[in-house]
C-alpha cells in the first residue's frame, strides 16, 4: 500500500492507495470518530461493496442512504435525501459521513457533510479511476444546476481517502476511459515524463494492469496532493486542474448532463485547449498531434459534437468559476507539462477554435 499526505495543517489527511485496501478495516475505523456513521452510495456501488464496508462498521449505528445512479442526479434534490435521512435518524454533529461511489456520490457526499449542522467528518471511498485520481483528492465538494455544472458547492476536505485498485476490475471500459481523461490531464499541465509514461503504457492501463494502474493512480494523486496542499481554493495554480474544462462543463451542460460522461467532456475540452495553445504559437502541430493521438488511443473522443453550436457553445462557457467580471477565461499550455494560470481569450480566437477545430 501507498500512502501519500494532502498538507493542509490541521486539515491534512492522507490517501491510501492498494490493492485490497479494502479489506483493511482499521484504515477505515481509526478516522471515525463517532458511534454514527451514515454510508452514502448509489445502487450500482452498493450491490458491489456495501457489504465490505457494512462489515467492517459492526460497532457503530449506521444509516445507508442510496441516491440514484447518473451525473443527472447530481442535484440539490438528492442533497436534500442525504438531510432527510440524516435528521429522521437525529443524527449529531459529530457523525461521520462516508462517500462510497464515484465523482458523483464523493462530490455529493462532501456537500452535504459540509453543510450539514455546518459540517460533519466525511471520508472518501472512490470505486472509479476517475474518482480514484482526482475527484476523490482535494475537496470540492457539490452539485449541478440546470444553468452550469458544479455551481453550487463548497471546499471542504476529507478525514482520508481509501482507492482500493482492486475495485476497478469492475469498472466498465467507457469509466476507464473517462478516468484515463484526468490522467492526461495531469501530464499535460506539470508531468512531462508521465505523458511520456502514459504513450508509453497505455495499453497496461487499458487492459487495468495492477501495477501500471496503481502506478498512474499514485502520480496523479501526487501531482493533485501537491496543487492542493500549495492553493486549496483555487485563488491561482489550482485552476490549472481545470484544463479542458471549461469546454469539458460547457459541453456536459449543453448536451444534458449525462450524454458525455466528464472524463469524455474533459477529453474534448483538452483538445480544444490545445488547439488554441497551438493558435497562439506555444504548441507544435507535433505536439497537438500526440495528445490526440493519446486520448483516441484511450477510446476517448477528441472532437466536440455537430449539434452545439459555436453560439450556445460560447454562451455556456460564459458560466464557469474562472470568469471573472463576466470574461471567459481558459487555462492553456505552454508545452507539454506547463500550463498557464487562467486567461483571458480573445473572443475571435475563441470563435474561431470552436468553428474551425474537429468540423
Ligand atoms: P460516476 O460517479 O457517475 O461513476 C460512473 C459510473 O460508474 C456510475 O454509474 C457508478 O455507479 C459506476 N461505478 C462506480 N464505481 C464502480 C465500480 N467499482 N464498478 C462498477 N461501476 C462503478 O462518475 P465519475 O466519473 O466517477 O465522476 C464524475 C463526477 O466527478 C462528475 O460529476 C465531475 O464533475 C466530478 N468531478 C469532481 C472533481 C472534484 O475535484 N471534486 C474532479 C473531477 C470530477
Ligand atoms: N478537478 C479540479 C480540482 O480539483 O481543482
Amino acid at each position: 500500500m501507498k500512502i501519500l499526505h494532502v498538507a493542509l495543517g490541521s486539515r491534512s489527511y492522507p490517501i491510501y492507495i492498494g490493492s485490497d485496501v479494502l479489506n483493511q478495516p482499521e484504515l477505515l475505523t481509526k478516522h471515525i470518530k463517532s458511534k454514527q456513521v451514515i454510508v452514502v452510495s448509489n445502487p450500482t456501488v452498493a450491490t458491489l461493496y456495501l457489504d465490505t464496508i457494512l462489515a467492517h462498521l459492526k460497532d457503530y449505528v449506521v444509516e445507508t442512504v442510496l441516491l440514484p445512479d447518473g451525473e443527472e442526479y447530481k442535484t440539490m434534490t438528492s442533497i436534500m435525501q442525504i438531510f432527510d435521512h440524516l435528521l429522521e435518524s437525529k443524527f449529531s454533529r459529530n457523525a461521520t459521513l462516508i462517500a462510497l461511489g464515484g465523482g458523483v456520490i464523493g462530490d455529493m457526499g462532501g456537500f452535504a457533510a459540509a453543510c450539514y449542522q455546518r459540517g460533519i467528518a466525511f471520508l472518501q471511498i472512490p470505486t472509479t479511476l476517475l474518482a480514484q485520481v482526482d475527484s476523490s483528492v482535494g475537496g470540492k465538494t457539490g452539485v449541478n444546476h440546470p444553468l452550469g455544472k458544479n455551481m453550487i458547492g463548497a471546499f471542504y476536505q476529507p478525514q482520508c481517502v481509501i482507492a482500493d485498485t482492486s475495485v476497478l476490475n469492475t469498472l466498465d471500459n467507457r469509466q476507464l476511459a473517462a478516468g484515463i481523461a484526468e490522467i492526461i490531464k495531469y501530464g499535460l499541465i506539470r508531468d512531462a515524463d508521465f505523458f511520456v509514461w502514459l504513450e508509453n503504457n497505455l495499453s497496461l492501463l487499458l487492459n487495468k494492469d495492477p501495477l501500471a494502474l496503481a502506478y498512474a493512480i499514485e502520480i496523479s494523486c501526487k501531482n493533485k496532493a501537491e496543487v492542493v496542499a500549495e492553493d486549496e481554493t483555487e485563488s491561482g495554480v489550482r485552476a490549472t486542474l481545470n484544463l479542458g474544462h471549461t469546454f469539458g462543463h460547457a459541453l456536459e451542460t449543453g448536451m444534458g448532463y449525462g450524454t458525455y460522461l466528464h472524463g469524455e467532456a474533459v477529453a474534448i475540452g483538452l483538445c480544444l485547449a490545445a488547439y488554441l495553445s497551438k493558435q497562439l504559437g506555444w504548441l507544435t502541430e507535433a505536439q497537438v498531434q500526440r495528445i490526440i493521438t493519446l486520448l483516441q488511443q484511450a477510446n476517448l473522443p477528441t472532437r466536440p459534437p455537430k449539434d452545439l453550436g459555436c453560439e450556445k457553445f460560447i454562451e455556456l462557457m460564459s458560466v464557469d468559476k474562472k470568469n471573472i467580471d463576466g470574461n471567459i477565461r481558459v487555462i492553456l499550455l505552454k508545452d507539454i507539462g506547463l500550463a498557464t494560470l487562467p486567461m483571458d481569450i480573445n473572443h475571435d480566437l475563441l470563435t474561431h477554435a470552436l468553428t474551425t477545430y474537429g468540423r
